[in-house]
């Protein structure tokens, strides 16, 4: 009777201490450091693991890089809760095919591999663009991490949106989101910027998951890419105001001050290519009735009524050369533009040297909220468009040349767009009123 008793406590106690743990490395990806020769690597387990560790190496040689693990607590009723860990990889050898794998001494991840940035002058990158892509009806993943997977891509630009939406179940949605770009992200820099879907509790799903430069919480920065400068920023400061102004103005002022870096003679002449990327476009021709539908979009001309803050004014100033959007749900390619007018570079030719920014919307990866429609009416400043599920390519070949071409998942990986971008010189446009002078004027009292 005794030693049943015994057996009887020994199984409840055992019930009630039954747990799994979860030490093991998941929802790895990659971004680019402080710089494109930097890569960090970041991760999660569900378990502390009381140190994170990547160990990497060219042919045979195992080096050991340390970082940090910083607790996530999801805002959701359940407190869902994980440990997101970051190990910086910095001093890479250009252009080597490195093999790493992550965790602790309690667990590692699979072995993956990532090829570090070439040096600037021989580095043509290759990138996928696109927005919006869910963890539901994820149309151009499959494509995506095949072609990532044949060392297609360098980096992948991911235009917000994500897996609508990331705080989703507690954010479980997230997590399995994570998990699917895995096989794109953990072998090339993923590189993002907030989109509306990650609005929950203060964006803070992107802000903890991702790990862009620029120590903004991923929320603006910007990096160089052999002939490019890339700039990332929120449009989503101008569309929740419900967290107030400062966030527009800290960004505005953030933004000129990059913008004014960029073209310092000595680095325009070594990334001549400034494109900038955020997630609302400022045009598009649609029957959604959402804000760039309407002809005052609020990141084109200001906040309302006062005008503050547009960033189209400021774009074409500093002569940026492309602007990247998503948002919507389908690819749109607009000839050269500025407030509303059309600046082709020639009728023929209108990319060869334009005469304003050239924008393109790419929000067609795929999600559970299918595509939009678009207006019957084609406005004169839209040279392309479809509703087709797929995304974008870019290669940079050198200072005048870029190309792109559009992909469609729908038409089997056919390109139904493409074009070149051809550029002798870059710098302010001809009717900006900005000159080189001005600028070195203001480069004088933005650094000194
Ligand atoms: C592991 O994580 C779970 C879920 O957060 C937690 O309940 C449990 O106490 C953790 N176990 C250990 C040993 O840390
Ligand atoms: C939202 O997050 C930003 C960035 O971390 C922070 O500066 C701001 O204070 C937060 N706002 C609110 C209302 O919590
Ligand atoms: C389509 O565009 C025309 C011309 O800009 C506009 O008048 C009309 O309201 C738009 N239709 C829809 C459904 O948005
Ligand atoms: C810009 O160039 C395209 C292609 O030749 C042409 O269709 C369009 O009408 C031009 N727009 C203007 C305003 O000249
Ligand atoms: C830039 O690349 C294009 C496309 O390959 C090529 O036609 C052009 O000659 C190159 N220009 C320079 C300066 O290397
Ligand atoms: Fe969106």
């Amino acid at each position: 009777m005794y030693s049943l008793k015994i057996i009887f406590y020994f199984i409840v106690i055992k019930l009630i201490n039954a747990q799994v743990l979860w030490y093991q490395p998941e929802q790895i990806h990659l971004s680019y450091g402080e710089t494109s020769n930097e890569i960090v690597v970041t991760w999660s387990t569900f378990n502390d693991t009381k140190e994170s560790i990547v160990k990497y190496g060219i042919g045979g040689t195992i080096l050991i890089a340390k970082g940090y693990s910083k607790i996530f607590v999801d805002g959701g009723s359940k407190k869902h809760l994980q440990y997101i860990h970051r190990v910086t990889l910095s001093s890479l050898t250009p252009n080597s095919i490195y093999v790493y794998h992550c965790g602790s001494h309690l667990g590692w991840s699979a072995q993956y591999w990532f090829r570090s940035s070439p040096t600037v002058e021989t580095w043509q990158p290759h990138l996928a663009i696109y927005g919006d892509m869910g963890n539901e009806n994820a149309q151009s993943l499959a494509r995506l991490q095949e072609e990532t997977q044949r060392g297609l891509y360098d980096t992948i630009l991911h235009v917000g949106d994500f897996a609508y939406d990331m705080d989703s179940e507690n954010g479980e949605v997230g997590d399995e989101f994570m998990r699917q770009i895995e096989s794109i992200s953990a072998y090339v820099p993923y590189m993002t910027c907030p989109g509306n879907h990650e609005e929950q509790y203060n964006f803070s799903n992107y802000r903890e998951r991702f790990s862009m430069p620029g120590g903004s919480e991923s929320l603006m920065y910007s990096f160089d890419l052999g002939p490019l400068h890339i700039i990332s920023i929120s449009t989503e400061v101008y569309y929740f105001m419900n967290f107030g102004i400062k966030p527009i103005v800290f960004q505005y002022q953030w933004l000129e001050k990059d913008l004014i870096r960029a073209n310092l003679p000595e680095n325009r002449e070594k990334h001549p290519w400034i494109i900038v990327m955020g997630h609302r476009p400022m045009y598009c021709s649609l029957t959604d009735k959402d804000d760039c539908t309407h002809h005052e979009t609020i990141t084109r001309v200001g906040i309302p009524f006062l005008h503050w803050f547009g960033l189209e004014q400021l774009l074409y100033n500093y002569g940026v050369d492309i602007e990247i959007w998503a948002h919507e749900h389908i690819y749109q390619r607009l000839w050269p533009i500025y407030d509303y007018k059309v600046y082709n570079g020639s009728y023929e030719q209108p990319y060869v040297n334009p005469g304003a920014p050239i924008h393109i919307t790419t929000g067609s990866a795929g999600c559970k909220e299918g595509h939009d429609i678009f207006n019957s009416t084609n406005p004169e400043w839209s040279a392309f468009q479809s509703k087709d599920y797929g995304y974008t390519r870019l290669k940079a070949f050198n200072s005048s040349h870029l190309y792109f071409e559009q992909v469609s998942d729908d038409k089997d990986g056919m390109i139904i767009d493409s074009f070149w971008v051809i550029k002798e010189s870059h710098g302010p446009y001809k009717f900006s009123n900005m000159d080189w002078a001005t600028m070195d004027g203001l480069r004088l009292k933005t650094f000194h």
